[in-house]
């Protein structure tokens, strides 16, 4: 299986803040990984180091294979890892249609195009002509999924999805991210929550203090002692 996502050695800073410690992690092309660990510990800084947002210096990043010289959102994009970051990041001004048009600017084709976004979540067509802004918060999630697919993603990144929102809402996305990835997707799932990283993700990275300590595949009990050590 070819690697589409290479962090090796990566140290990463907000200014003088130093926040990766030499974190290192793979994704191959379909594979479902979860990245878990306490608030704080660098999960986000991850996303953002990829992005250029926090600063890279030292290790390297690498996207199918080509290294990053400066990581930019662009340039993720354009090379295939979609991110939906935590937060969500709808555009208010914008319709609900207008958002998920935003996710075609990396400009790559493939499957994923309005329609068959919006057969994925029916709701979103109903409320196309809404601002973004204007949906539940689960909706918005659906929307920030649905922007992120548009690139026609090889890897999508999710920055704890189901942050704050209702279990039953969660359960949906739980089948949504397995079709996803059932379609050949990567994804890399970025979670506290256990039981969900449970019913998606086969293997899993755990962090502590900007580093991985710990890997391997996921099962129930792997899952148990993590709920102990790593993110309660
Ligand atoms: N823009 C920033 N400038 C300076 N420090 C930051 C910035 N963003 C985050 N940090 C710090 O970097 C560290 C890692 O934060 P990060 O957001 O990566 O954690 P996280 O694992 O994503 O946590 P959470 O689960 O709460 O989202 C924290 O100490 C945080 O205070
Ligand atoms: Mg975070």
């Amino acid at each position: 299986m070819s690697t589409l996502l290479k962090f090796e050695r990566v140290n990463a800073f907000y200014g003088a803040a130093h926040i990766l410690h030499d974190m290192s992690l793979e994704i191959a092309a379909g594979e479902r990984v979860a990245l878990i660990g306490r608030n704080g510990v660098g999960k986000t800084t991850c996303v953002n180091t990829l992005l250029g947002v926090a600063s890279l210096r030292g290790g390297s990043i690498a996207i199918g294979g080509s290294g990053l010289k400066k990581p930019r959102p662009y340039v993720a994009a354009g090379l295939g890892v979609a991110v939906v970051p935590q937060g969500r990041g709808i555009v208010a001004n914008l319709s609900v249609e207008e958002n998920l048009i935003l996710g075609t600017a990396a400009g790559r084709k493939g499957h994923w195009t309005v329609p068959r976004i919006y057969e994925l979540f029916p709701i979103l067509r109903e409320r196309a002509h809404t601002p973004g802004t204007a949906l539940s918060g689960g909706q918005q999630q659906m929307l920030a999924i649905g922007r992120a697919l548009m690139s026609n993603p090889a890897l999508v990144i999710l920055d704890e999805p189901t942050e704050g929102l209702a279990p039953v809402i969660v359960d949906q996305l739980a089948t949504i991210f397995n079709q996803v990835a059932d379609l050949g997707t990567a994804l890399l799932l970025i979670e506290q929550n256990l039981s969900l990283v449970e019913r998606v993700a086969h293997r899993y990275y755990a962090m502590a203090k900007g580093a991985v300590i710990g890997q391997g595949p996921v099962n129930a009990a792997v899952m148990h002692e993590l709920k102990e050590h790593v993110v309660a």
